[in-house]
């Protein structure tokens, strides 16, 4: 198990640049959407991450062809030779189910294993299913896989019951090539879905509401070669705004889109970080030396990211006061808190609402991640908690966070990746 240590002599003031990432979640579904056609995809912008790779690996046993250069894309999915997602890259990373509206809207038939448990709460597929349902697909679930089946899809209307990230991208993928037209009312509104969107319409897609609630898709029968850049992510760019607010630096942050980080700039504003703008895709964020305490409800985008949750969690630790955060979206997101606690933090969870009482100062110990974002908010922690932080099973980091401690490094940040850390707590001492 891999390992990330963070000394700390004296708490962090992070100055200087970062260079933001693409976004994992825009790139996943875009990969995705390239099993629509026979042509080229191009992708940019592409993030270096594991999630990136599990898909690229799922899509090559599909029958897709790609090659990677630096940050630069090019996938072929000339003839689809398996329409099985198994289970062990589904449950390597959910957003496998991805390929299953263009596995079937393209091939007629798609196997994709049901994703199960995961670490921040039960995350079902339902609205996935029943959305394709609609297009005409026949669905059965058989020893734990989705068997989908449509010889070929049909418009129709149908309205999501909740919003979903994923379930939204699927069916407008399907209803891509699908026959007639497709009405899909309370879609997801997050950039990645309207990213997702843009490429679907380079590619041939006819697509109206682009960034709205109501997407209407009128098929078409085949889709051809595009060009897309993949959106700067914005949860990597609000991590390291939050880490700068946390430690009372001065950041540069270049490469971002700041219409997509709103709800996170409102409320570090309010709680006494300077976010300026720095030239079309550069933001500056100076913290202060007094951190406020905010309430923070997590929603749909454009509201709070729950993806930002855990992140802001450990800046609240360190306000003047307490705070209330509370998870709609995800129930048992609130894995961090018992971490945070172990570091010297005071949060109370009830319910689906953490009571953070701060300001308490942290102190390094060992801590584990138990998920992407979870992870993230443990690098943050250890920014500010004195002496060594060491932060295990950091898999998890490696999904969705490009090289971040070479990124830290710059920073001034002393971290250090450890190969092979035995002082595991659950194994070592205690
Ligand atoms: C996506 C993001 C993830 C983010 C999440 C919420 C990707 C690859 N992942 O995940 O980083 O945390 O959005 O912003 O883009 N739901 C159902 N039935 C369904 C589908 C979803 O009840 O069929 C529920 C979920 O349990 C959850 C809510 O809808 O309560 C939102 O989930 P969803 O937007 O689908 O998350 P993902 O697309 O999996």
């Amino acid at each position: 198990m891999e390992a990330l240590r963070i000394y700390t002599e004296k708490p962090y003031q992070l100055r200087g640049e970062v260079t933001i990432s693409g976004a994992k979640n825009a790139v996943l579904p875009a990969l995705a959407a390239s099993l629509l056609t026979g042509e080229e995809v191009h992708l940019t912008n592409i993030p270096l991450v594991k999630d990136v790779q599990t898909m690229l690996t799922l899509l090559a046993e599909l029958g897709a062809e790609y090659s990677l250069k630096k940050k630069s894309l090019t996938i072929s999915a000339k003839k689809i030779l398996s329409d099985q997602a198994p289970y062990q890259l589904v449950r390597a990373m959910r957003a496998s189910i991805l390929v299953l509206g263009p596995l079937l809207a393209r091939k007629g038939r798609a196997v994709v294993a049901l994703p199960g448990g995961c670490a921040i709460g039960t995350r079902p597929v339902d609205l996935h299913i029943t959305g394709l349902q609609k297009l005409g697909a026949e669905i059965k679930i058989e020893h734990g896989y989705i068997v989908a089946e449509a010889r070929r899809l049909k418009g129709a209307e149908f309205e999501f019951e909740k919003k979903t990230v994923t379930g939204t991208e699927n069916l407008v993928m399907a209803a891509a090539l699908a026959r007639g037209e497709t009405v899909l009312k309370n879609c997801a509104l997050e950039p990645e879905v309207s990213s997702l969107c843009e490429l679907l319409v380079k590619m041939g897609a006819r697509i109206d509401g682009i960034g709205e609630e109501t997407l209407r898709i009128r098929g078409v029968d085949d889709l051809g070669p595009a060009s897309h850049r993949i959106i700067p992510d914005r949860i990597e760019a609000g991590t390291f705004m939050v880490a700068a607010a946390l430690t009372g630096g001065d950041l540069v942050l270049r490469e971002v889109e700041p219409a997509h980080l709103q709800a996170l700039t409102d409320k570090l504003t309010i709680s006494g970080a300077r976010i300026e703008k720095s030239g079309r895709r550069s933001i500056r964020v100076i913290g202060s030396q007094e951190i406020k305490p905010q309430d923070v409800t997590t929603a749909p985008y454009p509201g709070f990211p729950t993806d930002m949750q855990a992140q802001f969690m450990v800046l609240m630790t360190q306000a003047s006061g307490t705070s209330i955060i509370t998870e709609t979206i995800f129930d048992r997101r609130f894995a961090h808190a018992n971490e945070l606690t172990r570091l010297g933090a005071s949060i109370e969870i009830q319910g689906d609402k953490a009571v953070i009482r701060g300001r308490t100062p942290l102190s390094g110990a060992e801590v584990m991640a138990t998920d992407l974002r979870a992870s993230a908010c443990l690098v943050l922690a250890g920014l500010v908690a004195t002496g060594q932080t060491t932060i295990n099973d950091i898999e998890h980091l490696d999904r969705g966070y490009e090289k971040i401690e070479e990124k830290l490094v710059k920073l001034g940040v002393k971290i250090e990746r450890l190969k092979n850390n035995n002082n595991h707590r659950t194994g070592g001492k205690p």
